[in-house]
């Protein structure tokens, strides 16, 4: 088997089975404010479906997923929390959606993965209506010169490796004030966990 199909269905299985952990650890900033989305949302990276359970019954959600092994779990945690699902196999970076039809866009733990964060973005940007919302949660780079920072620094090859590219000292937080968004509103925090590189976090929302 290919080295890049293998890795996917190896973390496809992971996050599957870390539902449960970021229920803990994500839940209660999730149940704030996923629930109020409107009817028809698009979620970047959508992974095995694990903000579904946040969702309103009956949502229809655009699941932006590239890797397919994350396919199956996604399809049964839509059956599971009756999320309405649209399966596109395709990059956040090139997406084949009208550009001002969509009221809300989700991305959690996404930015970090994408090849192209600030690409990612100008898509988000372009389908976007006016007013439009981005609600996001991301794991971010440490302050230049922190301890923390520099552990990000020297894991951060390996860390690549193993998980299909995420980047632990990628300043997303800017990336996200500069995209051109009217309004960005975010929490900036440290994550209780014991995955130390992975602790801060940010989580909010920019409106076009
Ligand atoms: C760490 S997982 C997070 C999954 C889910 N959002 C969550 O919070 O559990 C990152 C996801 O982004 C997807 N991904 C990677 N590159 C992408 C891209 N360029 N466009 C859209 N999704 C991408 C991966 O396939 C994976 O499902």
């Amino acid at each position: 088997m290919e080295r890049k199909v293998m890795i996917q269905k190896i973390n496809a299985r992971m996050l599957h089975w870390a539902e449960a952990y970021m229920d803990r650890i994500y839940g209660p900033r999730k149940r704030s404010v996923f629930r109020e989305l409107p009817s028809v949302i698009v979620e970047i990276g959508a992974g095995t479906g694990a903000n579904f359970p946040y969702y309103a019954p009956g949502t229809r959600v655009i699941a932006v997923e590239p890797s397919v092994p994350m396919h199956a779990p996604l399809k049964a945690n839509a059956h599971q929390w009756k999320i309405d699902l649209d399966i596109r196999t395709m990059m956040g970076e090139e997406m084949d959606l009208e550009t001002g039809s969509i009221e809300a866009v989700v991305g959690t733990l996404v930015l970090c993965s994408v090849e192209d964060p600030r690409r990612v973005l100008s898509e988000v940007l372009r389908i976007l209506q006016r007013g439009g919302s981005y609600i996001f949660l991301e794991h971010i780079a440490a302050p230049p010169g922190s301890r923390l920072r520099g552990m990000q620094n020297l894991l951060q090859r390996p860390w690549s490796w193993i998980t299909e590219g995420c980047q632990l000292n990628r300043n997303t937080h800017a990336l996200l004030q500069n995209a051109g968004f009217h309004k960005v509103d975010m929490d900036c925090f440290m994550l209780q966990s014991s995955l130390l590189p992975v602790t801060p976090h940010i989580f909010g929302r920019a409106v076009k």
